[in-house]
């Protein structure tokens, strides 16, 4: 699948950002190995802590349906935002050097990360 394609996707899933308190909406796709595509959009809380970012929940939504080999992740927000901190641990940990590609989700450009560059000195 194309670097476009799947960023389309995210724009998908960031409709279905649910961010009332930040106004900040970020939507996810994640291609597995085997070409199934997660959906992750941000979920926020009264309770802020409880928020979850689009990552993750895309990130462990394939895991808890047994999909663990990845090919390209896609992240959509309106400042082509780079992964938080925790998210980019965790893409360390379970996705390691597979593309991550960035959009505002406006144009058809889109950048290019690999976590190393993100995540230079990681945990673990
Ligand atoms: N957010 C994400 O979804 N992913 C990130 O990598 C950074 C932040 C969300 C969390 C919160 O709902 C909003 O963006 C503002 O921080």
């Amino acid at each position: 699948m194309s670097p476009e394609k799947l960023v389309k996707y995210a724009i998908e899933a960031q409709g279905n950002a649910k961010a009332k308190y930040s106004k900040f909406y970020v939507g996810c796709a994640l291609l597995a190995s085997d070409n199934q595509v997660f959906l992750g959009c941000n979920i926020e809380s009264a309770a802020y802590p409880s928020t979850m970012c689009a990552e993750r929940v895309a990130i462990y939504s394939a895991i808890s349906q047994g999909v663990t080999d990845f090919k390209a992740i896609a992240i959509v927000s309106k400042l082509s935002a780079k992964p938080c901190g925790p998210c980019r641990q965790i893409i360390h940990e379970y996705l390691g050097g597979i593309p991550i590609y960035v959009s505002d989700g406006k144009t058809d450009k889109y950048e290019t990360h690999f976590i190393n560059d993100l995540l230079p000195f990681p945990f673990g």
